[in-house]
């Protein structure tokens, strides 16, 4: 596993998310000259901005924030490009249609790829049991089985670089050669679904009259990036969450109907987005500053998800707790368009290890460096545990 400090940072954030959160409710963060809000009401109060137009995503003020879509995407873009972006999705994103049109065969790819457990296999590498994202979001947007060993590598680099324009050169680099080869390919997805109109969402994108070409490849291409990596970290930190808890683990395996809540509680405890950025707009007063134009805002998700205002001992881990939103798909405007696929994938990959092999267990487990979206990259999960629970 790597020491370096920022693989350090990422195996285990939360001890220095707490230092900075007893701290203040507003911390300055010297390295990355941003604000932090550690308060769970600040960072609402920020990401549902009822005006709109005080605080903005960074690609919307600054395209170089975002320098590798090369047009307004969902991300990237506040107001009335917003709205209309999100409209032409948001009715494909719904808790209804992904049971309806995405249960069953998410249920199928989870049977697959556990197969080899069922079969009596010793081991899973997380990779294969990662699969499940990968095949889940490659077919929402029509994407063939042969590429998805590099539509996983695009995401792999995009997000293992992203850092919201302070990506250096090498960087730049690597992510630049990905979007090529990512931008040819949409391109030749684009030309086929037009022509054979498969029921999948790049033809609903095709067919979106006010939407150009490049938006349709820029939106595309974020949603493999953020569909695949986030949920994967999710899984991972799911399988860590219960594994180092076999009480809490027996409860759900015992009591499945658990599970929807337990997963809540994992992505409050753990989730794998630990910070979203702002940039104020205009003049504001937060928190007890007031902020200028220009100046960056970090919502530290980490640490508003664990404030002692919201949660009765936050620290703890409790697959019984009452649940109230937390922050771990965000808020506002921007709030995670696939949530309701993420919590789909989650749940029945969960449901399925946990009936198959109730007691697994968890080696070698590398949590790589990439803070935003921050979970389990690497790992073994043992299957043949007969240690009693
Ligand atoms: C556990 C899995 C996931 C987590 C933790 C997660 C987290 C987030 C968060 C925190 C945001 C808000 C960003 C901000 O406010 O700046 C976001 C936005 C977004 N997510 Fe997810 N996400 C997950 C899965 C997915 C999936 C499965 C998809 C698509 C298939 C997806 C697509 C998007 C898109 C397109 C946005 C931008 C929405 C907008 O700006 O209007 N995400 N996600």
């Amino acid at each position: 596993m790597s020491t370096s400090p920022t693989s350090a940072l990422v195996a285990d954030p939360f001890p220095v998310l707490e230092d900075i959160r007893r701290a203040g409710r507003l911390v300055w963060n010297d390295a990355a000259k941003v604000w932090m809000l550690t308060a769970y009401d600040d960072c609402a109060a920020m990401l549902t901005d009822t005006k709109g137009t005080r605080f903005s995503v960074p690609g919307a003020v600054s395209p170089e924030a975002f320098f590798w879509l090369e047009a307004p995407a969902l991300i990237n873009t506040e107001g009335p490009d917003h709205r209309r972006l999100r409209r032409g999705l948001a009715p494909h994103f719904t808790a209804e249609a992904m049971r309806r049109r995405w249960e069953p065969r998410v249920r199928e790819v989870v049977t697959d790829t556990l197969a080899p457990a069922v079969e009596g296999r010793d081991h899973l590498d997380l990779k294969e049991f990662n699969r499940i994202p990968v095949v889940v979001v490659a077919e929402l947007l029509g994407v063939p089985d042969e590429r998805h060993d590099d539509f996983r590598r695009w995401s792999d680099v995009i997000i293992r670089n992203l850092a919201y324009g302070n990506e250096g050169p090498e960087a730049r680099r690597a992510m630049g050669a990905v979007i090529a080869d990512a931008t040819a390919y949409l391109n030749e997805e684009i030309d086929w679904h037009r022509r054979d109109r498969p029921d999948d969402l790049l033809t609903v994108m095709v067919d979106l009259p006010d939407w150009t070409a490049a938006e349709i490849r820029s939106v595309a291409l974020s949603i493999l990036i953020a569909g695949y990596e986030t949920t994967a970290k999710l899984i991972g930190l799911a399988l860590v969450a219960l594994e180092g808890d076999p009480e809490q683990r027996r409860l759900v395996a015992e009591e499945p109907a658990l599970l929807p809540n337990a997963m809540e509680e994992v992505r409050r405890w753990l989730g794998p987005s630990q910070a979203v950025p702002r940039v104020v707009v205009e003049e504001v007063e937060l928190a007890g500053r007031r902020f200028a134009p220009g100046e960056m805002i970090y919502a530290l998700l980490g640490a508003a998800n664990r404030d002692p205002a919201r949660w009765p001992h936050p620290e703890r881990f409790d697959v019984l707790r009452e649940v109230k939103p937390n922050l771990g798909f965000g808020l506002g405007a921007h709030v995670c368009i696939g949530a309701w696929l993420a919590r789909l994938e989650v749940n029945a990959a969960m449901e399925a290890l946990l009936a198959a092999v109730p007691r697994y267990g968890l080696r070698e487990i590398d949590y790589g460096s990439s803070f935003f979206a921050r979970g389990p990259e690497r790992g073994m999960i043992d299957l043949a545990v007969t240690a009693p629970a």
